[in-house]
């Protein structure tokens, strides 16, 4: 190939470059001239079978053709490449005043029902009190016989127990009618001295503005050779105060019975209502909140400890009736409506964990 006919085919293909409109058009342009099949590529290619004095001069003039192009390949491509930013620019457009939506950790809600629970984990175990679990379906003696309540017993009758089909044996499981089966539960595993609360779900059959039949309760016990009501007394005034966040509290403790403590006593909370609100530790209006007493020495000898060498309290709180006191909620009934209305107005922040240094019920 002589040189004009070089010259005529860089002059096609420095228009094929300046008629490129896009740079895909212009890629299309780049292989043609200078791919591995290219039209330059291809000239290159040939040098080797030239007779040598040929073949310098040639590959000189191939050289440049060759330089020229991608020059002005790479000057088209920046002119396409500016070209197509605006474009993108102009049509990609963010409207940067719209509110940001809210990701699923900002719309979910915790139930008051959690965070009363973690709140009264938090006090105890600052305590220095241990959690135990045990489950819904029990067995009639954990939840009664054991506790002293044995099968002709009249307290039975208080509990409007739910329960299960007969076994084969004829004995029948119940849904805990509360969480006391967790002391026996946890006293047939472990030696004195013993220091622990259990949170979780009881049941009685029974339905009105404060009854639902599912509801929560806490259970508490200690049971060591010295503990005695002053420390019961002293804990559930410590409890009350760090509970409701505040200074004083209020408390009646009546006498009482329940066959699991001697003696036992009710308690209950003193608060007043001004307009809607509740305010704890004023005023002359009582709201019972728990019961409680010195665990009774035949539930020491049901599980096989010996009452003349151990002794201790236990109580039994009533996790949603607080829980109602504190966030003033007036229906016990919403709590389990699964109302996201409800939820979101009255439940928690998923990251706000409560804690005694920040204050339980902060955010
Ligand atoms: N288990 C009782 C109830 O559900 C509450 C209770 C009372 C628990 C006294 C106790 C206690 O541990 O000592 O009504």
């Amino acid at each position: 190939m002589a040189q004009p006919e070089l010259d005529r085919l860089k002059a096609e293909l420095i228009e094929a470059i300046a008629a490129a409109r896009d740079l895909a058009q212009l890629d299309e342009v780049r292989v043609k001239a200078l791919g591995k099949k290219g039209r330059v590529s291809e000239l290159m290619q040939t040098l080797g079978a030239m007779p040598p004095e040929k073949r310098k001069s040639f590959g000189q003039a191939v050289n440049a053709l060759k330089t020229s192009v991608s020059e002005a390949l790479d000057a088209r491509h920046q002119v396409l490449a500016g070209a197509a930013l605006v474009e993108k620019l102009a049509s990609d457009r963010a409207d940067i005043s719209l509110p940001v939506r809210e990701g699923p950790l900002a719309e979910g809600r915790i139930h008051p029902v959690s965070q009363v629970t973690d709140e009264i984990t938090e006090i105890f175990a600052d305590m220095g009190f241990s959690i135990a679990e045990g489950p819904d379906i029990e067995t009639d003696f954990n939840n009664f016989t054991a506790l002293n309540i044995p099968p002709e017993h009249p307290a039975r009758q208080d509990h409007d127990t739910f329960y299960l089909p007969a076994a084969a044996d004829g004995s029948r499981a119940v849904l805990r009618t509360h969480t006391s089966p967790v002391q026996i539960r946890t006293m047939l595993v472990q030696k004195p001295p013993l220091r622990i609360i259990a949170p979780g779900r009881v049941y009685r059959c029974d339905s009105d503005q404060t009854h639902t039949p599912m509801f929560h309760q806490v259970e508490g016990l200690v049971i060591d050779e010295q503990t005695h009501l002053g420390h019961l007394k002293w804990v559930l005034e410590e409890f009350a105060k760090a509970f409701f966040e505040v200074p004083k509290v209020k408390m009646r403790f009546r006498a009482s019975y329940f066959p699991f403590t001697e003696p036992s006593m009710e308690v209950d909370i003193g608060y007043a209502k001004v307009g809607d609100e509740i305010r704890i530790g004023e005023g002359d209006q009582w709201l019972e909140i728990l019961g409680c007493g010195m665990v009774h020495p035949n539930v020491l000898k049901n599980v096989g400890i010996d009452p003349k060498r151990y002794q201790g309290f236990a109580f039994g709180l009533g996790i949603d009736r607080i829980a109602m006191l504190k966030y003033g909620m007036p229906d016990l009934r919403a709590f389990f409506s699964a109302d996201l209305r409800w939820l979101k107005h009255y439940g928690f922040l998923p990251l706000a964990v409560p804690t005694l240094a920040g204050g339980l019920g902060a955010p």
